[in-house]
């Protein structure tokens, strides 16, 4: 029996990547005000800013874009897509958005008022983001066994059911959803389990608040469930998926990550007035309901990623090769969260860089040497995207310093991550050296995205 696990599938097209030296590299990110999203994508040599709208898609898919039915109202595409959501979500009303963000913004915009309490295990950026813009309030559950980022419990994406269970208690008036996020991507892309989506479910369902699944990385997920909560060995990812829906009364989807798709997403829901009113939304800021704000080529593609991401093995060898990051990083002795999450690696900025002050952002210094010294490209999630409070304008330290290296799905293959894995090592034999930043401008709301920085005085 062979073990090494291969990538399931074959390169037919390449992307050239441009190589760029030290010196260089030193110029480009000055010039980018030390914010790695405003570096030119070219000057870039392994970019794992993110695995949303980056895959690499299959040559199905590319064949569904030429099949793209542009019909304006009710095109063939259209019921392809519609009817392969159903299949895998299970939901009564499917409503097309341009993106995930897009989703959210209509939802929210529709059931938050400016009392409301949202919860979520961890809210991503643009979800607690679209709450607050309307005055909202996001609260982050995540169960404590998260809080140790180095302890090995198989489902570190949970909910804090208890949690749940008492605010819902002592709020629950001004609770008009409660959302769950699988994978939790500001929390290390960590699983969410089965029993835990069915305990929120039973919470929401007693108290009569709908429960929604923020889905984005949901094929994941159902992979994590299938190797690590018992009782599941046996079950496809796709009947993992489907029990997962269930329990929900909707989810808002970014197509970008588990669907391949370079754009896409989708809002659903079983509540057939509240679907009306979305549409009536739709209308006004994405597009008439049977196309929201994509071509028909982008809903065959979405159809065909959809599919696609289900397939085990394919599901297997993506687990699998951000182990092996993990691992190695682990092994020599660099912070790193664990256990290895689906779509990304996260370092912890906080260990790595202990001599550096959160308010002086560990993480972005952390991704800014991993630039300077290899050309790669990552984020920090740490108290440069939330450490803000956007209404008080004060600021606090996050309470974790994390940079993560998203992998494209199908993009990179096992000597690109070598060369991610050796990087890191030689930015963690200097860190010593490694100085913080400081802010010299920066908006009020998402400004890690467009912040110019500098390094600490
Ligand atoms: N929810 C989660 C959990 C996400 O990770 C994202 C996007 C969104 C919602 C919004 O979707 O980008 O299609 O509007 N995450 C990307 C990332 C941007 O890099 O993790 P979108």
């Amino acid at each position: 029996m062979i073990k090494a696990i291969i990538e399931p599938f074959r390169i037919k097209m390449v992307e050239p990547i441009k190589l760029t030296t030290r010196e260089e590299r030193e110029e480009l990110i000055e010039a980018a005000h030390y914010n790695p999203f405003l570096l030119r994508a070219e000057d870039v040599i392994i970019d794992l800013l993110t695995d949303s709208g980056t895959s690499a898609m299959s040559s199905d898919a590319w064949a569904g874009l030429m099949r793209g039915d542009e019909s304006y109202a009710g095109a063939r595409s259209w019921y392809r897509f519609r009817d392969t959501v159903m299949d895998i979500f299970g939901f009564d009303h499917v409503i097309p958005t341009h993106q995930g963000r897009a989703a959210e913004h209509i939802l929210f915009g529709l059931m938050a008022k400016p009392d409301s309490i949202i919860p979520n295990n961890t809210h991503f950026d643009t979800t607690r983001a679209n709450i607050e813009f309307g005055g909202a309030k996001a609260v982050d559950l995540l169960c404590k066994e998260a809080e140790d980022l180095t302890t090995a419990h198989p489902f570190k994406g949970n909910m804090d059911t208890e949690a749940l269970e008492k605010l819902v208690a002592e709020q629950g008036e001004h609770i008009p959803i409660i959302m769950v996020t699988v994978t939790n991507n500001s929390g290390g892309g960590q699983p969410v389990s089965m029993a835990n989506i069915k305990e929120i479910s039973r919470i929401a369902r007693e108290a009569g608040i709908p429960f929604y699944i923020d889905a984005c990385r949901f094929a994941e997920n159902s992979q994590f469930i299938k190797r690590r909560e018992p009782g599941y060995e046996d079950t496809a990812p796709i009947d993992i998926a489907r029990e997962m829906f269930s329990y929900a009364d909707g989810c808002t989807m970014s197509a970008k990550k588990d669907a391949f798709a370079n754009i896409g997403g989708f809002l659903c829901t079983n509540d057939a007035e509240l679907a009306h009113r979305e549409r009536n939304i739709l209308i006004l800021t994405e597009g008439f309901p049977t196309y929201g704000g994509l071509a028909g080529r982008d809903l065959e593609a979405i159809a065909v990623g959809l599919r696609e991401i289900l397939d085990e093995h394919y599901l297997d060898y993506r687990l699998l090769s951000t182990r092996y990051v993990v691992n190695h990083l682990d092994k020599a002795g660099i912070p790193v969260v664990l256990p290895a999450g689906g779509h990304a690696v996260y370092l912890d900025a906080r260990r790595f860089l202990p001599h550096i002050d959160p308010l002086q952002y560990p993480g972005t210094a952390l991704s800014i040497e991993l630039y300077i010294e290899a050309g790669i490209r990552c984020v920090e999630i740490g108290t440069l995207m939330f450490g803000l409070d956007p209404h008080t304008c004060e600021e606090k330290p996050f309470h974790q310093e994390l940079v993560r290296l998203a992998i494209p799905r199908r993009v990179y293959t096992q000597s690109h991550m070598d060369y991610v894995i050796e990087a890191i090592c030689l930015v963690w034999e200097r860190r010593k050296e490694i100085r913080g930043m400081r802010i010299v401008e920066a908006p009020r709301f998402l400004r890690h995205f467009t912040a110019h920085l500098d390094r600490a005085l």
